[in-house]
């Protein structure tokens, strides 16, 4: 019975029973010796939550042991960066579809650089960037280790934040502009939230598409900067909530072709300012609730105009387009742009990793239009 669950030795005549756990323990951590010495990372430290609440209370930072050996099909990742979104924060609070296991890392999206990969892992090797192929992965760490098939590679000749920022927002956006309605040069969308991280890659996919935007911002004591600055990414059109309700308004659509799709991350009475000018049987494509109201849908928009009324989830996309052409086109598509610098990350802030609170509570903060990017820069061992 003994010998299953431990083995004895002779040392200098004396007889010693050891349990296998604690030899399994001594390996392990002769391992980590090893690795430590040969300047390899033995542990990761994470932004976690133990429990659904208000993130600028119920994250904390812990450091646990990376498995001092890779399994075959797994890949040892550095993170580098990863971006502070409303899905991370609405996770944390509990209210957001995917909820993943308790205590939970905290970030969906980011970048990292592959370090080591198991014995039987395809088409990784150290030195690419990778980013996680699905919802609720748990960026906020230093390292990671996880099964290769989790990741999809990426160019690493981005730039970092570009990387860090590329898998949710540019990605949504390409999806939106080109799964509702059929859009050609020249054709109009009007959207609201334009200066949210999704209406920035709007603006730019659109321009490089070239379609015109009519851009809809919350106004603020610096929205001249604000103006510009969409402007210079490319928006045809910025105005403001309360321009939208002027005769100016009125005489600047007058001016353009009728929007075919309508993109709202707000909701509430925005919705109908969008659809009054929305044209007929165009497309309204829901993919934000940030005002947290209901939408307001004007019944003549549905009678008269016959309207569609839509909806988008990337991560429902994601996971029922693995591996598909489509899946491939679009990676293609946003990695080229990336690369070429004709896509670049929403404006931001980058962070060190150490002070994620003061960048989540930044987040949560109306009329930043400041992506907080957390920024890594993992020395292994360096505790
Ligand atoms: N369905 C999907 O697949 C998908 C994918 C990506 C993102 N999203 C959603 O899209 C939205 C934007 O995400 P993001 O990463 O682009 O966000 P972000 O960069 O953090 O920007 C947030 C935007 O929301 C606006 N906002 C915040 N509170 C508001 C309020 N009470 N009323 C009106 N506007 C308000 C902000 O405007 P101010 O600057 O005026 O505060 C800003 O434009 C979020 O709801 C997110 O969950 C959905």
């Amino acid at each position: 019975m003994i010998s299953r669950i431990a083995s004895k030795f002779n040392f200098c005549g004396l007889a010693f029973t050891v349990p296998h756990e604690r030899i399994a323990f001594a390996r392990n951590d002769a391992l980590r010796y090893f690795k430590r010495f040969r300047g390899l990372a033995t542990h990761s430290d994470a932004i976690v939550y133990t429990d659904h609440g208000d993130p600028r209370k119920v994250l904390r930072r812990v450091t646990h042991d990376l498995p001092p050996q890779l399994k075959n099909d797994e890949v040892l990742l550095r993170m580098l960066a990863a971006p502070i979104n409303p899905a991370d924060i609405n996770m944390i609070q509990g209210v957001y579809p995917v909820r993943p296991a308790l205590p939970a890392v905290g970030g969906n999206e980011g970048v990292a650089e592959v370090v080591e990969v198991g014995s039987s892992v395809t088409g990784l090797q150290p030195g690419n960037w990778v980013i996680p192929s699905f919802s609720g992965w748990g960026t906020w760490k230093t390292f990671a280790v996880c099964p290769g098939t989790e990741l999809i590679k990426i160019p690493n000749d981005i730039l970092l934040p570009t990387a860090a920022t590329l898998s949710v927002n540019p990605c949504t956006a390409y999806r939106m502009l080109t799964d509702f309605e059929q859009l050609s040069p020249g054709d109009v969308v009007i959207q609201n939230g334009a200066n949210s991280g999704v209406g920035q890659a709007v603006i730019q996919l659109a321009a490089e598409m070239s379609l015109k935007t009519v851009n809809i911002v919350r106004s603020r004591p610096d929205i001249d900067q604000l103006v510009k600055m969409l402007k210079d990414l490319g928006a045809s059109h910025v105005i403001t909530d309360e321009f939208v309700r002027t005769p100016e308004m009125q005489e600047l659509m007058k001016s353009l072709p009728k929007p075919k799709l309508g993109l709202n991350c707000v909701g509430g009475k925005h919705v109908a300012d969008l659809l009054k000018y929305l044209a007929k049987r165009g497309s309204l494509v829901t993919y934000g609730g940030m005002s947290k109201q209901p939408l307001m849908v004007p019944t003549g928009s549905l009678i008269f105009n016959d309207v569609k009324i839509r909806g988008y989830w990337m991560t429902q996309w994601n996971n029922e387009n693995k591996n598909t052409t489509e899946s491939e086109e679009m990676w293609k598509y946003i990695g080229g742009l990336a690369q070429s610098g004709r896509l670049r990350a929403p404006v931001h802030t980058l962070v060190p990793f150490e002070q994620f609170t003061d960048a989540v509570a930044k987040s949560m903060e109306p009329l930043i239009t400041r992506k907080q990017i957390l920024v890594m820069d993992s020395k292994p061992n360096k505790n």
